[in-house]
């Protein structure tokens, strides 16, 4: 079979803030069905990109003093300790900010403006006088037309799950200024995803096959679909044209011909894929992992290519509606499948940073915890089924260390110290009953090979720990112990111990996938070139010699996993960082800070160790203000808050909540000079807002050393200074 060509892409992740597991959840599930890929000797170019723009990216970098374009370079300037971190090996990060999107956004909407697809139409919608902006729904807040619940979203209640549109909302303000929006009219730019021509289109396509004769939806997916296409009683079809203008001041790619109006960032943002690949394929041929004979406009276009984009199931409706009919009608081939997987929960609880659940991953990669643990423990649990995926401590202890240690490594340990110590690291040849065993092996290629090129990796993972099992009973029926104390027996335990390496050759080219910094390890430990799929059908064979036997991966320790559910020290009692950034979807966005590891011990100061160095930069980043306490009070409800009003010379007073009630009275403070970070994202809590952090000083282990000690500056310090 000739070798296949494909175009794999991930989501590109809002530029707002660090991965969370669930972007790497996502980033490893590609990156193994890639590895997988070039295993079969098919070529592979794998990119991914910042999404960049939009308005709440708009809105952290003014509240951060800092232009879009360097708050979303300050992002992506932290993303490859997370990439390298775990193996992920996109051949190119760029953005879509960069110029090639630029350019092409606005081709393809040219030509869908060719097309007939692109229409005006007047809107009504809720602009902020005093920011002089259109609001986005998730920037409008009032109460709940539902239950009347207070400070909810423009377009949905947490109070009570009410979904509604912004222009029901109660009493409704601004999010950013906190004045009383007002409707404006103003002209929007759509997309006629009613058209006849679209919804045929699209109808044919969801359903239809690939050109490689596949599916192009997971069925789950395809019943999403069915539901979106119904029409209603007046045989309108259900999908509704698509508004893909958004008025200035916003940071996106502008509209050509039409001043002061921007594409919508989901516009922009899959183009970004396309943008991601020029980028990668207009570059040199050294800097480039392949050589591309083709350009990126013949690479794309040819037809047998393949093109695939891994999703989470949240962003479905972009990528199997919006994203084909832009490509389609713009004159583009479309994608040949959209790979939606679930989301991660941990402990079975959706993760977000602010419960204090989920996973960080730097955390996770700085307690020294080896990141093909997760690559195979995510493997094991991952399908083609737009299913979530749970990650359980306990199961992921038990998994790595049965399967990856007991069941596979150990048949490497067990077997290399005699070939090195009785047979000068030469392997034999192969015992009669383990060629039985190693033609099973062999023969199991082809079923594995199709299992990963179906996304069904746990399924391949238990073949091969099934595999992995016969190797071990292979070992127990033989006992090369024995046979090691036994006379005469020194050419059987030769060949018991040659058909266990190379069964552990056979185990290694399929876990490669899975665990590509181990199996390069393998293959220094086996001397063999790297391996690939094919070498199924190969032994290393008799007189084949060998390299010393290091230790290859090391067990779970559970003390390590603890550590990395130690909660941060926040919880209600303590001032919290946040750092969150509100978007479109905020829990699937909430910002999973990194770096800070919490490891604590008895000789850490103040029961914690100092954290990671940064540089001044990195520390100038903070805006650490006086602040005059104006008034103080306690929090109905809330035994542990206070709520401050701060003064820190804005002509405007700022809402602050600390976790000090305990320790301080609201009449000790009243008046008073402390220090607060000003620049802190706002962040709502169950009381209100919070605008800010005001510092204080505690032992990491409360409980043991008691005490919460507000900062107060030396006298003649003055509201508004900073302090640097
Ligand atoms: N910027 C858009 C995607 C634009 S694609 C042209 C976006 N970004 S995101 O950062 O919010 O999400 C990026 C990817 O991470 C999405 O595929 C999303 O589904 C995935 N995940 C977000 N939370 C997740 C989990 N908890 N679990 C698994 N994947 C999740 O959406
Ligand atoms: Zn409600």
């Amino acid at each position: 079979m000739s070798k296949r060509r494909l175009f794999v892409t991930t989501a590109l992740p809002y530029a707002n803030g660090n991965f969370h597991i669930g972007h790497i959840m996502e980033y490893i599930q590609a990156d193994i069905w890639v590895r997988f890929q070039r295993m079969q000797g098919n070529q592979v170019h794998f990119v991914c990109a910042d999404d960049a723009h939009g308005a709440p990216i708009m809105i952290a970098a003014e509240k951060a003093g800092i232009t879009p374009q360097q708050f979303v370079a300050n992002i992506s300037s932290g993303r490859k300790p997370y990439l390298d971190g775990f193996h992920i090996g996109f051949d190119n990060w760029h953005s879509t900010d960069g110029q090639e999107n630029h350019a092409l956004a606005k081709e393809i909407y040219l030509q869908l403006r060719e097309a007939g697809l692109i229409e005006v139409r007047e809107i009504e919608q809720f602009y902020d006088p005093e920011k002089g902006m259109f609001l986005p729904d998730r920037f409008i807040k009032g109460e709940c037309p539902a239950c009347g619940a207070k400070d909810q979203y423009g377009d949905s209640c947490e109070s009570c799950g009410a979904v509604y549109s912004p222009t029901e909302v109660k009493n409704p303000y601004s999010a950013l200024s906190g004045s009383t929006p007002v409707l404006k009219k103003s002209d929007h730019y759509f997309f006629k995803l009613s058209d006849p021509r679209c919804i045929s289109f699209l109808k044919d396509w969801t359903q239809g096959l690939n050109a490689e004769g596949r599916h192009r939806l997971q069925p789950e997916v395809l019943n999403k679909i069915k539901e979106w296409f119904v029409t209603d009683e007046s045989g309108k079809s259900g999908l509704g044209d698509w508004d893909i203008s958004r008025d200035a001041p916003y940071f996106g790619i502008e509209i050509p011909d039409a001043p002061g109006k921007y594409f919508y960032v989901w516009l922009d943002a899959p183009i970004g894929y396309l943008a991601a690949l020029k980028n990668y394929l207009d570059q040199k041929p050294n800097q480039k992992n392949v050589a591309d004979e083709v350009g990126f406009e013949a690479f794309l276009s040819d037809p047998s290519v393949e093109q695939y984009h891994f999703i989470g199931k949240d962003i479905t409706y972009f990528h199997t509606l919006f994203w084909p009919a832009m490509l389609h009608f713009s004159g583009r081939k479309t994608p040949s499948s959209i790979f939606v997987h679930g989301f991660i929960t941990v402990s079975g609880e959706k993760m977000s940073k602010s419960r204090g659940t989920g996973i960080d991953p730097l955390k996770y990669l700085s307690l020294g915890m080896n990141p093909e643990w997760l690559r195979y423990y995510l493997a094991a649990k991952l399908s083609a089924r737009v299913e979530d995926v749970d990650f359980n401590p306990q199961d992921f202890m038990l998994r790595v260390n049965s399967d990856l240690v007991g069941k596979y490594i150990n048949i490497a340990s067990r077997a290399s110290n005699f070939i090195h110590k009785q047979f000068d690291a030469q392997l034999g040849s192969v015992q009669p009953r383990g060629e039985q065993l190693l033609g099973q092996l062999q023969a199991a290629a082809p079923t594995i090979a199709k299992l990963y090129e179906d996304r069904e990796f746990a399924k391949a993972l238990r073949d091969i720990m099934s595999l992995a099992d016969h190797v071990n009973e292979f070992v127990d029926q033989n006992k090369p112990w024995e046979l090691a104390k036994k006379e005469g027996a020194i050419d059987e335990l030769h060949a018991v111990c040659t058909t266990c390496l190379e069964a552990f050759r056979y185990l290694s080219i399929y876990l490669k996938p899975v665990l590509p910094s181990l199996c390069a390890q393998v293959e220094v430990f086996l001397k063999c070139s790297p391996l690939v799929f094919a070498d199924a059908n190969t032994r290393l064979g008799p007189g084949h010699v060998i390299n010393d036997y290091k230790h290859l991966i090391q067990r779970v320790d559970e003390k390590v996993l603890d550590k990395l559910f130690e909660l941060p020290v926040e919880t209600d009692s303590k001032p919290k960082p946040s750092g969150a950034i509100t978007s479109a979807k905020a829990d699937s966005n909430a910002d999973v800070s990194s770096g800070s590891s919490d490891q604590q011990n008895s000789e850490a100061p103040g029961g914690e160790l100092i954290a990671p160095t940064i540089g001044i930069e990195e520390f100038a980043k903070v805006d650490l203000r006086i602040a005059q306490i104006v008034s103080c009070e306690n929090v109905e409800g809330s035994t542990k808050l206070l709520r401050l009003m701060l003064d820190i010379g804005e002509g405007r007073t700022r809402q602050v909540f600390s976790g000090i009630a305990s320790v301080y009275k609201p009449e000790d403070l009243v008046g008073k000079l402390t220090v607060m970070v000003a620049n802190l994202a706002p962040r709502k809590m169950k009381f209100g807002v919070s605008e800010g952090m005001v510092l204080a000083a505690s032992h990491a282990d409360e409980k043991a050393t008691p005490g919460i000690y507000i900062l107060h500056p030396w006298i003649g310090a003055k509201p508004g200074m900073r302090i640097h």
